[in-house]
């Protein structure tokens, strides 16, 4: 059937779901439509909204349907007429046709793809369907406007896509295989970045520190290279990377945590499990024993780095002893924060036809009892960082009268009242810590 016609919507919404680099395509699609005269509104109201979804865990796609059912609902209550929806991000790769066919929603657009949305949203205003799902090996980026507004800590995305093909996880399929976008481009986005204000970048990438590339010289290298030329953008005063490999955590990167001093000292280390043999059906290529000595080799470059991870609990064959495996490397690693799933699932993924699949019970009690360890761990951590003084990147502001909130180079949300202003940097002392975040008193610098 072919989709009535709608007039070319003027106000728009993004909606992004899911982990930092669809909040980072989300902005990149909202600078695309603001340059193409469309204005920036609440969901509520917009002529187009577009849900740019997540689909690494279940019911996501569940939830999109309903998403689209309640906006719909709303905006005929509001003011009687249909938005024009698209579907962006990793649902809408996965499920392409189906979603047209199920919801009529008006655009599906993938996310390696989305550099097309105006052009998709004008067929769809001409009743035309509108569907990309391409995965084109030219890089969206090229296609993009440039940034220029953006917050003291911005994303920029380096790399996408992802060979690991974990027995588990969807990205491969979603996203694609990995990808590193060239050198001069990132280069060139992180001194935009800065122009328009950014003082810390995060480079983003599924697997981000497999990127390669040349330098502008022609020689070829890593993650590390890239990072030590950012450090060279005056105006830029902190980089950071999320999420690597325990695989392709390299020589190179590792010492660049000991001499880059704006390369803050936080590391975003998945593990998944503490068991080999699940490790070995998670198709993880390391083992309990090697991240270990990984982590021992990352801390002795940087003895006061933050490590982070995620974690799986409930994989399909996960008995008690197992999971006892992931506690007890909870126990010895010390995480300053991280991330705990039950298994989820996904179909046309080797783990989901799996035996051994957990019931949820079990799954529920065992990711209550690993939270508790982690959450017992992350308290430690910002106790023990009550008396340091460190520089505090400030991000927003606060509920109360004067207060700021900023991030400690540690990754903490730190909390202090002061005359500063958003995109500062002051010098704090820690002075007191909570579960999820700490507090801090401004400190004045002494001149050298
Ligand atoms: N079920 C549960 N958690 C998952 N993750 C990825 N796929 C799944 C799944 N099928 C988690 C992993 C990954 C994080 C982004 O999401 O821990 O590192
Ligand atoms: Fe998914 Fe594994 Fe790739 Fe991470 S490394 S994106 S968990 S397949």
């Amino acid at each position: 059937m072919k989709p009535a016609s709608k007039t070319a919507p003027r106000t728009f919404a993004v909606k992004s779901f899911g982990c930092q680099m669809n909040v980072y395509d989300g902005d990149r699609m909202s600078e695309l439509m603001s340059a193409q005269g469309l204005t920036a509104t609440d969901p509520d109201q917009a002529d187009l909204i577009v849900l740019n979804t997540c689909h690494i865990r279940e019911r996501a796609t569940e939830k999109v349907y309903s998403d689209i059912g309640r906006i719909r609902k709303h905006a005929m209550a509001r003011h009687g007429k249909n938005p024009m929806i698209a579907i962006a991000g990793c649902v809408a790769q996965a499920e392409g046709e189906e979603i047209v066919r199920r919801a009529k929603v008006d655009v599906v657009v993938g996310p390696q793809a989305y550099h097309n949305l105006p052009e998709l949203i004008a067929k769809a205003a001409r009743g035309e369907s509108a569907l990309d799902t391409g995965m084109p090996v030219e890089m969206k980026f090229g296609h993009l406007p440039a940034r220029r507004r953006v917050p003291p800590s911005a994303f920029l995305t380096v790399q996408e896509g992802c060979d690991k093909f974990c027995t588990y996880c969807v990205v491969p399929y979603t996203r694609g295989a990995e990808v590193s976008r060239p050198w001069a481009h990132i280069v060139d986005e992180a001194k935009a970045l800065v122009d328009a204000g950014a003082k810390e970048i995060t480079l983003l990438g599924q697997n981000v520190n497999a990127w390669e590339g040349e330098d502008g010289s022609g020689a070829s290298g890593g993650l590390d290279g890239l990072i030590r030329a950012l450090d060279r953008i005056e105006g830029l005063k902190r980089i950071r990377y999320t999420t690597s490999h325990p695989n392709d955590m390299r020589e190179g990167l590792i010492r660049a945590h000991a001499e880059v001093e704006k390369l803050m000292p936080f590391l975003h280390l998945p593990v998944q499990a503490g068991s080999d043999r699940i490790l070995k059906a998670m198709n993880r290529s390391h083992t309990r024993d090697s991240y270990l000595r990984l982590l021992d080799r990352v801390r002795a470059a940087r003895p006061d780095i933050a490590l982070s991870g995620d974690f799986i609990v409930g994989f399909p064959g996960e008995t008690e002893a197992d999971f006892a495996e992931t506690l007890s490397l909870v126990d010895s690693v010390a995480y300053a924060q991280a991330f705990s799933f039950k298994y989820s699932p996904r179909p046309g993924t080797p783990a989901a036809d799996m035996a051994g699949q957990i019931p949820a019970e079990v799954m529920d009690e065992r990711l209550q009892r690993l939270q508790a360890a982690l959450n017992r761990d992350q308290e430690a951590f910002n106790a023990a960082t009550v008396g340091r003084t460190c520089a505090l990147l400030l991000e927003r502001k606060g509920k109360l009268p004067g207060q700021l909130i900023g991030k400690s180079p540690w990754l903490q949300s730190v909390h202090l009242v002061s005359d500063a202003v958003v995109g500062d940097l002051v010098e704090v002392e820690i002075v007191s810590a909570g579960a999820n975040s700490v507090a801090g008193v401004e400190r004045v610098p002494v001149a050298a």
